[in-house]
């Protein structure tokens, strides 16, 4: 399949409509992904980047119906990540002398990834690559969300092909975002901001300001995943200007896990708290062990202050608590606000664990948060709707 997309642009990538983990288990793709890969013809034609290695095969067949291989004058591999040069093993069996166009530390991974001396051209931001009418003007992207990440932007068509950037795992053979679901699709994009790009929020914003700095006219954003920003293509850019500002809605999202249901009932009962006192705030609630990780991230993201809760077990806490609050760690949130509580039968460790961990998070502990002993009885639900009014109130005079 391939996919016309401007006079000298075809897409001729692979939509992955199965594939439901990435980087692992790390990343969940409820809605699969596609693998997007474009042909420039100019008097010179371009490849830009490849697909997944599981694919390479595939890819290198149906891009020989589309043109003869040994037409293609360079690759350009805006990121080196296997997913967009898994099928260059396969392409270089073919036309082993073509200069791949890439960033410094992008020459160096595909090296450690493929252990081939191909023919590199290593290019920095401002380098540019004349292809007969128009030309291709390079842009690194460090971190944005590999050290070798790069954009690449083609005059004339005005397209900027912005690898991962802007890219949501979403298999639509509709290509278009004017085409698609938007709740979809912004949900998927909002997803993929928060569980890869929240750590970079500085960069993020320092990047997108380069580039509109530039003024460069821009007809479609072409991202690696995903559907194309044809329709009002800024509005991804200023949607990732919104998120990269430590983002937060007026949400409260409460994560447990509990042995016997100890703590889910406190969980509940701290909700009716918050909700007495603030009536418009939006409190979601999950089981971090039956829920997906991602999408809890995803919530955390757009949370003005997150509840965490595990039952105490052997002086730590529940095995999904770890793991959720080991992925929040990791992503660097600022300028949220945190509690702990759970339940426990003796030793009751769990929430001074959490607090801790929170803390490391880099959220801002606003008490010490609550435990309850045992099975709550009506005092102790009692006292967990307090603290959830007490919450509430708080999170009321922040978002005021
Ligand atoms: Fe889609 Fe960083 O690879």
């Amino acid at each position: 399949m391939s996919f016309k997309i401007s006079d000298k642009v075809d897409w001729v990538g692979k939509i992955d409509w199965e594939i439901r983990d990435y980087h692992g288990k790390e990343y969940s793709t409820h809605k699969g992904t596609s693998y997007n890969s474009y042909l420039i013809r100019d008097e010179k034609t371009v490849l830009i980047d490849t697909v997944w290695q599981p694919f390479g095969k595939e890819f290198v067949a149906n891009l020989k119906k589309e043109i003869d291989l040994n037409k293609i004058d360079y690759i350009i591999a805006n990121h080196s990540e296997v997913d967009h040069s898994g099928a260059l093993p396969n392409l270089m069996m073919e036309i082993p002398n073509i200069p791949i166009y890439c960033t410094k530390n992008g020459a160096k991974f595909l090296k450690a990834h493929y252990h081939k001396d191909w023919n590199f051209i290593e290019v920095k931001t401002g380098d540019t690559l004349d292809l007969g009418k128009n030309k291709l003007i390079f842009v690194e992207a460090r971190m944005l969300h590999w050290p070798d990440s790069m954009f690449t932007y083609l005059t004339g068509e005005n397209i900027l092909f912005s690898n991962d950037a802007f890219g949501q795992h979403y298999a639509s053979e509709l290509m278009y975002n004017n085409k698609v679901d938007n709740a979809e699709l912004f949900q998927e994009a909002i997803k993929y901001y928060a569980n890869i790009l929240t750590p970079f929020n500085p960069l993020v914003v320092k990047k997108i300001e380069e580039i509109l700095s530039l003024n460069l006219p821009l007809d479609m954003i072409c991202p690696s995943h995903g559907i194309i920003w044809k329709e009002n293509p800024l509005q991804i850019a200023n949607k990732y200007m919104e998120w990269a500002k430590d983002y937060k809605e007026n949400q409260i999202t409460i994560i447990y896990d509990t042995m016997w249901n100890a703590t889910r009932i406190m969980a509940e009962a701290i909700s009716y708290g918050i909700k007495e006192v603030n009536k418009d705030i939006t409190i979601k609630i999950f089981n971090s062990s039956k829920n997906d990780k991602n999408d809890i991230v995803t919530e955390v993201f757009k949370s003005n202050m997150v509840l965490v809760g595990s039952s105490t077990i052997n002086k730590g806490v529940l095995s999904s608590t770890a793991a959720i609050l080991e992925m929040i760690k990791g992503l660097s949130f600022k300028g949220k606000k945190a509690a702990a509580f759970g339940s426990y039968g003796w030793s009751g460790e769990s929430v001074e664990i959490i607090t801790e961990e929170l803390k490391k998070a880099g959220f801002e502990i606003i008490n010490g948060g609550i435990k309850e002993m045992w099975n709550p009885d009506e005092l102790a639900l009692d006292r967990c709707k307090d603290f959830g009014k007490s919450i509430g109130k708080i999170v009321g005079e922040t978002i005021k």
